[in-house]
């Protein structure tokens, strides 16, 4: 291959070998592994990111066979990982939103308006929050109506409120989280559904009452929790959300009554946590929800019969780049499950970008809590 060749391959090489290490980091970051190893992977991969390109310099100068043909091997793989890139993104651009789900739009909720300060924090994290274009402390309010025929007509008109991946830390601050709260309850959910990481560090423990207890005074709430939950005592985090009014499902099925009507929710906190609960014969004819906090599990809910499955995890990528989306994507199944709404054979799956995350950075990807209303067959339009 000559010296021009190489050059004009190159930008699609690098594109193609970033795809690659993205997508082994995001497989990674899908399984189960130790706090120290998740470290430690994350620090492989961003060294093979940086360093992989250099091997590329000695093709250029054509100065030393064996890495030339290492170099020669890989350029032809990341050409693939490339070709990789463009079908996954055609693939993102032409998905289509399950027929049942209908967009109501969206509204910033604007917690500065309670607070009369941004709510950023102290340090590092605070001065980096404030940057103009990061949406760490800008979160939306989605409204979505789901069209479910065969809904209850006791359920008809039910509001839930999906609120995810909290990451209660140094940034954004408690009032920050407080302010969001309260404007959450003033839309007067019928059902809270919290699909776990509400901390990142046991200090935090305390804020527990102060942001959620409001909320779940005044709705049925229902939660489980997450990966970072597990790593700061995720049995007082339990206790404490227990305290205030949530029922926590992580590895069980509950039934709950919404309006005088049964409804059965179960929790999977896998892999991170316990095991897949078993659901009881009695259950599976009654309207059946299931929390995973990975939507890597969605489709395990989806096979055990839920019709409603709510995610987070992933943050929508926290960072998304016009047209080609989300990047890094804690999952298996890498950017298949970013952010909205999925059809999995007869369930509809939401994954929450959530309101928080351990690193205070987002763009084009605002924090967010999502309002869905049900709907059944023959329902008032004008509502
Ligand atoms: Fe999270």
């Amino acid at each position: 291959m000559n010296s021009l060749c190489v050059l004009f391959l190159l930008p699609f090489q690098l594109a193609g070998h970033a795809t690659l290490i993205v997508a082994c980091h995001n497989w990674w970051y899908g399984r189960l592994i130790g706090r120290r190893l998740t470290d430690a992977v994350q620090l492989i991969h961003l060294a093979l990111l940086v360093l992989m390109p250099i091997l590329w310099v000695p093709i250029l100068w054509d100065q030393y066979p064996f890495v030339q043909l290492i170099g020669q091997y890989y350029s032809y793989l990341s050409l693939a990982g490339f070709g990789l890139l463009i079908f996954v993104t055609i693939f993102r651009n032409l998905r289509i939103v399950p027929s049942e789900v209908v967009c109501l739009g969206w509204e910033h909720l604007n917690p500065q308006s309670y607070l009369g300060h941004s709510g950023s924090g102290p340090g590092w994290r605070g001065r980096l929050a404030m940057i103009p274009g990061n949406d760490v402390l800008h979160p939306v309010l989605r409204r979505y109506e789901l069209n479910l025929g065969s809904l209850d007509p006791i359920l008809n008109g039910l509001k839930i409120l999906h609120i995810s991946d909290f990451h209660f830390g140094k940034t954004p601050t408690r009032e920050w989280y407080q302010a969001v709260m309260r404007m959450c309850g003033m839309e007067s959910p019928d059902l809270v559904l919290f699909t776990g990481d509400l901390v990142d560090g046991l200090a935090q423990h305390d804020w527990i009452p102060s942001t959620l207890g409001h909320l779940s005074a005044s709705s049925t709430s229902v939660g489980i929790l997450g990966n970072h939950d597990t790593w700061y005592e995720p049995k007082m985090i339990e206790r404490r959300l227990r305290n205030i009014g949530f029922q926590m499902v992580g590895g069980s099925v509950l039934q709950i009554q919404v309006r005088g009507k049964p409804i059965c929710v179960m929790g999977n906190e896998l892999p991170w946590r316990g095991s897949p609960p078993v659901v009881p014969e009695e259950f599976k004819n009654q309207f059946l929800i299931a929390l995973c906090h990975s939507p890597d599990e969605a489709i395990w809910a989806a096979q055990n019969g839920a019709q409603l499955i709510f995610s987070g995890h992933v943050h929508g990528g926290q960072i998304r780049i016009p047209l080609i989306g989300p990047v890094i994507m804690p999952s298996r199944y890498g950017r298949r499950f970013d952010s909205g709404w999925f059809r999995i054979g007869k369930s509809l799956l939401h994954v929450s970008c959530g309101l928080g995350g351990s690193q205070p950075v987002r763009w084009r990807c605002p924090p967010e809590v999502t309002m869905i209303t049900l709907r059944g067959s023959g329902h008032d339009q004008s509502c």
